[in-house]
């Protein structure tokens, strides 16, 4: 199968140009100025006029089915894909969750049976380790012979997936045997849980005290100490869901001397804010996730960090809990709502809205969704770009097309919409998944097991 995309304004990392892309199987075969690519035959053209063509979205931070907070995150593997596909994403990479007293490699293949033959795009694997141990240690070598090069450590949640201080510190200097990445989960968990446990006692049970009991300094204080502790291990760190102002200042210093730190942000600490968790009669529940979202001088400098790239990456944490059932499990105790908020399907379309208010560049859009993530997760440049070689993962996006964002018309597999009404200027036009045309017009023309598992190699920005 042959296609040839004529007449879009082609956005890379590099800028834009009026160019043809022809894709052959799987693989973009060339990109033509528009009057080379007139002598070629194809077996489909797509019109891109007035469309920007760019590589498809790669969302390095999802759970699928995840176990968390007594339930499960509700999209499968098969329903974030698709829901994904919508949005222009056509990568994503999902946490394998270690139980305590299980093993990496026993965890590794679960979450291959959960996704194998089952996911709409292209799906790599970190490894969220709970139980640091000598097998444990070892298997992370396994896993990143397996295409699995990095792993998620907790600060947060003790009696869940915290890790002391010791505990990390072996996980980091066994990372950098193999050059892994350690991702963290910045939060000092154990003195949240006295603030919860404080406020709980209190009869503060409103999901707003999910986010007053975790302080923005509680969030840098572990920022600061992941830091330290990967300078001493001489260890890889990515932040990931960074959201207070007090993280983004450790970070940018470790990054000014020259540390192999880096950090992602989520569209929900960028849209949303405190005011959400306050809504009333428990919707504030929709909008719990950890870390909390904060007030928006908190936004403003994540903004910021996006255009100085001391944050170098926009992922979702997409972790889906219905409100039924799920999210209602904490009323009368915040404490008991499971903690995420929807968002695979959104990321590409919020983030255009950063370009469309000028708080970033077209060609930054591209790269925080698509070009850095692709390097950071040692897909590139198979992923991540327009360029002869790659995988056909292409986008073609409408720049004025108009949309509302709601439950109503969203495919994630949730009852609500945490950017229910918003008025988003932008809309994916077509989706490319490996040379296969999965979106278009208005259609999913796409199929669960069409994605491959991608093995991943190491972070490819170190110093
Ligand atoms: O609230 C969140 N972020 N839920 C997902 C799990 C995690 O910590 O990433
Ligand atoms: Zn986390
Ligand atoms: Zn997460």
């Amino acid at each position: 199968m042959s296609i040839l995309i004529t007449g879009g304004t082609v956005v890379t990392t590099e800028g834009t140009m009026e160019a043809d892309v022809l894709i052959e199987g799987e693989q973009i075969a060339a990109v033509f100025t528009p009057d080379a690519s007139s002598e070629v035959v194809v077996d489909e053209v797509i019109d891109a006029t007035d469309m920007y063509v760019i590589p498809g979205g790669i969302d390095g931070h999802t759970h699928m089915e995840m176990p968390f907070g007594g339930t499960f995150s509700v999209d499968t593997f098969e329903t974030g894909t698709k829901a994904a596909a919508w949005g222009g994403t056509t990568t994503i990479i999902d946490f394998a969750v270690q139980p305590k007293g299980s093993t990496l490699l026993a965890t590794l293949d679960k979450w291959h049976e959960k996704a194998d033959g089952n996911c709409a795009i292209d799906y790599g694997f970190h490894m969220i380790v709970s139980d640091v141990n000598d097998v444990t240690l070892k298997e992370m070598d396994t896993c990143v012979a397996a295409g699995v090069t990095s792993f998620k450590m907790f600060m947060a949640y003790p009696g869940v997936f915290y890790a002391t201080d010791g505990e990390i510190l072996l996980a980091m200097q066994q990372a950098r045997r193999t050059g892994a990445t350690i991702m963290m989960h910045a939060e000092n968990g154990i003195a949240i849980d006295q603030l919860v446990a404080q406020a709980i006692a209190a009869g503060r049970t409103d999901p707003v005290y999910h986010g007053l009991t975790r302080p923005p300094e509680l969030e840098g204080e572990a920022t600061n100490r992941a830091i330290a502790l990967a300078k001493v291990a001489e260890c890889p760190l990515y932040i990931v869901h960074l959201s207070a102002a007090h993280a983004l200042e450790a970070v940018a210093e470790a990054r000014d001397h020259g540390q192999n730190v880096f950090a992602e942000t989520c569209p929900q600490y960028l849209y949303l804010s405190m005011d959400d968790l306050a809504r009333p009669n428990f919707e504030g529940a929709k909008f719990v996730c950890s870390p909390p979202l904060r007030t928006p001088e908190h936004s403003a400098a994540l903004w910021r960090g996006l255009r100085t790239n001391d944050l170098s990456v926009v992922s979702t944490d997409h972790c889906p809990f219905c409100f039924k059932e799920q999210k209602e499990l904490g009323r009368g105790d915040f404490a008991k709502i499971p903690n995420g908020i929807p968002g695979v399907e959104h990321r590409m379309d919020l983030l255009h809205q950063g370009v469309v208010a000028g708080e970033i560049t077209l060609s930054r859009w591209v790269e925080i969704c698509s070009t850095t993530p692709a390097r950071m997760f040692g897909l590139y440049p198979r992923k991540g770009t327009i360029a002869a070689g790659a995988d056909a993962d292409i986008v073609i996006y409408n720049p004025t097309a108009r949309q509302t964002l709601s439950v109503a018309t969203h495919h994630m597999n949730v009852d609500y919409s945490a950017y229910e009404g918003m008025e988003i200027t932008g809309k994916v036009a077509v989706t490319i998944s490996r040379g296969r045309v999965i979106i278009a017009d208005g259609e999913f023309r796409g199929s669960a097991g069409h994605g491959n598992f991608l093995s991943r190699d190491l972070n490819q920005y170190l110093i």
